[in-house]
């Protein structure tokens, strides 16, 4: 891991501490998986401080049915602990059972500027042509993602690729709030973009992301797939005729293959040129059944653990509410801290 940030050159150093989260809108995909999660246990097992949030918050920005939301929530929960996630070790919690994160996107909202959020290319594809009628929220959010991370001093950011527009506006966030201020308040995070699968590609078209918000189930892998729907749409994802390379030029032009090669280096945790070195001149014949072995080796144990833990959701909701008190007591000071500094009065007993 890099050492903490340096980039403002006046910033006094920040202790490293990883923050990240995901939105429970729905349920987690292989995209989530090796873009995010199995990075996230790979940081706590580093044995750096790690919070990780389920953002329930920001899953409103688009509707979401309450019952559901409740569901997904418990689910993405039984997955980030399947997945290997310690509540001892990592603080595991959702997001609205924190307050302060919202408060200090308040604060945000006031910091941005309209031009910086109207840049966000996330927005634009979720709001679509149908903009008048996206909610506030969705138009705020970076705000409130960039709430996330400041509200704890993070200095490191594991995400995918897709990410990163955002998490350069936290780092502008934060400049900004630092500058207007006249005080070295909040870190300037670093992302943290690493490894074979930043970017999962959808099964059916390799130009577009991996996505639980794709019309088409076939599109992705779910971490509650079973093993026959794993091996069914690794068997039936778009490929082209063509063997594959012997050096990762070779794919350039050949999105879906290079999307499979690297989800495969990402779950055997070797890189996509040491797969070439196995799989060279073997077309998708012999090369998805190998993949669709190795997918279902590695996600098994962790759809058979989520399935158990969500046989007892009392005892999700109490890991949650454990992990929201300690998250809590990290980030009111930093609040309370930052609400002097904007010139509010605390003089609450
Ligand atoms: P979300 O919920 O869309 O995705 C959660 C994480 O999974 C990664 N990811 C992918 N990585 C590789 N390939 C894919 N196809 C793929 N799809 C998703 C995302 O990059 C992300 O790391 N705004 C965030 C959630 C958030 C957050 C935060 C993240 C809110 N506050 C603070 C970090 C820090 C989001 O919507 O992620």
């Amino acid at each position: 891991m890099t050492e903490a940030p340096q980039t403002s050159g006046t910033t006094p150093a920040f202790a490293p501490r990883v923050f990240s989260g995901i939105q429970p809108s729905g349920g987690l995909t292989l995209g989530n998986y090796l873009g995010a999660l199995k990075r996230f246990v790979e940081k706590q097992d580093e044995g750096v401080e790690t919070i990780y949030c389920l953002v329930d918050l920001h899953a409103i920005t688009v509707w979401q049915e309450p019952a559901k939301l409740r569901h997904a929530t418990r689910e993405a929960a039984a997955g980030f602990l399947a997945a290997g996630i310690d509540p001892a070790r990592s603080i595991l919690f959702n997001q609205s059972q924190v307050p302060a994160h919202a408060e200090l996107a308040w604060i945000f909202n006031c910091v941005a500027r309209m031009g910086w959020l109207s840049r966000m290319t996330q927005f634009k594809d979720k709001a679509g042509k149908n903009r008048e009628n996206a909610s506030v929220g969705l138009f705020a959010y970076p705000n409130l993602m960039a709430a996330d991370i400041l509200a704890y001093h993070a200095t490191h950011v594991p995400v995918g690729e897709d990410q990163k527009q955002h998490l350069e506006l936290t780092r502008d966030i934060a400049i900004k709030f630092n500058h207007d201020y006249g005080i070295e308040f909040f870190p300037i995070v670093e992302p943290v973009i690493e490894g074979a699968a930043t970017r999962v590609m959808s099964l059916r078209d390799g130009t577009k992301k991996m996505s639980k918000s794709d019309p088409s189930d076939m599109s992705r892998i779910n971490l509650t797939d079973d093993a026959d729907a794993i091996a069914q749409k690794i068997r039936k994802a778009r490929t082209d005729p063509d063997p594959l390379p012997e050096a990762l030029d070779g794919l350039s032009e050949r999105p879906e293959a290079r999307n499979l090669v690297n989800i495969y280096a990402a779950l055997a945790d070797i890189s996509p040129a040491a797969v070439l070195q196995d799989f060279a001149g073997q077309g998708f014949g012999a090369f998805k059944p190998a993949l669709a072995d190795l997918a279902v080796e590695k996600l098994r144990p962790i759809n058979s653990e989520m399935a158990r833990l969500m046989d007892d959701p009392a005892e999700i909701d109490r890991t949650l509410g454990g992990g929201a008190e300690r998250a809590e007591a990290i980030a009111r000071p930093i609040v309370e801290r930052c609400f002097e500094i904007t010139g509010m009065i605390r003089s609450r007993g």
